[in-house]
This record gives structure tokens, C-alpha cells and sequence, in this order.
């Protein structure tokens, strides 16, 4: 028998190169704000998926689709995925862990500088005047040296971060996933998040929290949006308490908080923290030799459940 695997986006070829010589391979064009109903339809002949972070496959699409053997993320986080339903349904899992560490770590480096040294503004500013003036008071940041960073979680990434930011010589404070937060936000001069997002981590960055950071800190979050209250997050650099915000990732993406784009003390980026050739070619390769090995009859590499 021969299976039918969806794609719900155009991914690196790699995928369909290692999925078509086995399998009837299905490949839809990125489309966005796709609904439940959406990949209900879409999945009707799958019996693998592989799927984006943003396709909501809840227990509604799951039980809608009850071909559905495996459905591939194309991403490390999972948090679009009814995984207790895909659990009691019977329906494998998987991600792509590993591939995407030293990209988003090092984009988590680039908000960071981007954010100390107004890179934006200063670019914003050439091409506005088409003159490069030197003054001694113009774009004055932050340095890096000495200053804390306060890592959220030491997972992969966090503990890549962590790696580059000692090269600046800033101290690291890091805790792992579950533990408390409430010192780290006190003692750091920048605070970087690294947690997957759950039911426990939502919202972890609230008013509550953002009151703990120091006057003058940033917080960077290159994970998920819903891990920060975004309106409080609004509150705090617009009232001085956080002097600054470097951001990839937003509460409601696609939308994007209409506070944060009129602040020039914040920099925003459209969620690429794994966007280099080499990691997203290399996501494609694990998503398909998830689905390759598990239709095989064998283990995938990387199973969530
Ligand atoms: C992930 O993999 O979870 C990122 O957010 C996208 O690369």
C-alpha cells in the first residue's frame, strides 16, 4: 500500500526529494492564518502530515482525520499540536530538535546587539539623511561587557547563548525549565527567554515579572510570543521601567501588537530565529525522515509522542 503524506507548505525540496520515491506526496503552497476547518480538509487524505508551527492541529483535526498516523512539525516547538489528544488517538508526534541551535542562538546574539546599539535607528537614520555625522552624544547604547545576561531556560539554545555572550564578557545567569524565575529577573541587565511554550509557561513574563527586572533592562525572546504578556511588556517600555526589547516572536502572531511598532527602543524581527539555509534544509531532511521512518515501520528520530 502506498501512503499519502500532506505537506501544508512548500518546505526546502530536500523533503519532497526524500518522502516521493516512497510515498504518494501531497504538496500545498504556504498559506496563511490557516483555520481548524482549514486542515481539516487539507489532511482528509493524509496518513503522515508534515506541518508548520503555526497549523492549529487540535483534537477537532485529529479526530476529523482518523488516517492520520504521524504528524511531522517542522520546528522544535510543538506548542500548535493537541499533544494529550494525539496521545489518546494514537497519532505519532515528531519535531526537528538539534538542527536549528547555533540560528537561533545566534539571531538571539544579533537582537541583542541590535537592541544595546540602536542598530535600526542608526539605519533608519542614514537613509533617512544620506549623511553619516559623527557626534559624540548621538545613539548612545548599552554595553555588553560586564552586564548580566539572564538566560531562561538551558536547553540547547540557552546554553548556545550563553556560549556567545561570554565571548562579550557578559556574566550569565541561567536557570532550566520549572525553576524559579524571580532572582534572575533582578539580577540580570538582559533578559533572554529559552522555554518552550505550555500551560505552565504562559504569560511567565507578566507585569508581576516585568516589575522584578531592573529599571533599564531588556528583554530579548526568541522562543515563543505567548510566553510574555505582551500589553505589560507594552506598559513597561513605554513608562522607562525596561529601556529596551528585542523581539522575534509575538503573543498573536501574525498580529503584531500595534504598541510595539510605534517604538523605536524596540526591534522586531518576523519570527527567523532558524532562518539560515543550513538549518531549515536541515529541518526538512529530519521532518521527512521522521514521517520516512515511521511509515517504514520504523522509530522516527525525534518523537514528542
Ligand atoms: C521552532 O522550531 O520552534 C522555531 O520557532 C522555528 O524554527
Amino acid at each position: 500500500m502506498r501512503y499519502t503524506v500532506v505537506l501544508t507548505a512548500d518546505f526546502p525540496s530536500i523533503a519532497t526529494e526524500i518522502l516521493s520515491p516512497h510515498f504518494d506526496v501531497v504538496a500545498h503552497p504556504t498559506e496563511h492564518g490557516r483555520s481548524e476547518e482549514d486542515l481539516i480538509t487539507l489532511l482528509a487524505e493524509a496518513d503522515a502530515a508534515v506541518v508548520l508551527l503555526q497549523d492549529p492541529i487540535t483534537r477537532r483535526v485529529l479526530e476529523a482525520n482518523p488516517n492520520l498516523r504521524i504528524v511531522s512539525n517542522f520546528a522544535v516547538g510543538y506548542n500548535n499540536i493537541d499533544v494529550d489528544a494525539a496521545r489518546e488517538l494514537g497519532v505519532t508526534v515528531t519535531n526537528t530538535p538539534g538542527v536549528l541551535t547555533e540560528a537561533t542562538a545566534d539571531l538571539t546574539i544579533a537582537l541583542i546587539l541590535s537592541v544595546t546599539r540602536r542598530i535600526v535607528e542608526g539605519d533608519e537614520e542614514i537613509r533617512r539623511d544620506r549623511r553619516c555625522e559623527w557626534e559624540p552624544l548621538k545613539l548612545l547604547g548599552a554595553s555588553l561587557q560586564g552586564k548580566t545576561l539572564g538566560i531562561v531556560g538551558m536547553g540547547r539554545i540557552g546554553t548556545a547563548v550563553a556560549k556567545r555572550a561570554r565571548a562579550f564578557g557578559m556574566e550569565i545567569v541561567g536557570i532550566r525549565r520549572g525553576d524559579w524565575v524571580g532572582e534572575l529577573l533582578a539580577v540580570s541587565d538582559i533578559v533572554s527567554l529559552h522555554v518552550p511554550l505550555s500551560k505552565e509557561t504562559h504569560h511567565m513574563i507578566d507585569a508581576a515579572a516585568l516589575a522584578k527586572m531592573k529599571r533599564g533592562a531588556y528583554l530579548i525572546n526568541t522562543s515563543r510570543g505567548a510566553l510574555v504578556d505582551e500589553d505589560a511588556l507594552c506598559d513597561a517600555l513605554e513608562s522607562g521601567h525596561l529601556r529596551g526589547a528585542g523581539l522575534d516572536v509575538y503573543e498573536h502572531e501574525p498580529v503584531v501588537n500595534p504598541r510595539l511598532l510605534a517604538m523605536k527602543n524596540v526591534v522586531l524581527l518576523p519570527h527567523i530565529g532558524s532562518a539560515t539555509e543550513e538549518a531549515r534544509n536541515a529541518m526538512a531532511r529530519i521532518a521527512a525522515t521522521n514521517v520516512l521512518r515511521f511509515l517504514r515501520g520504523g522509530e522516527p528520530l525525534h518523537r514528542v509522542v
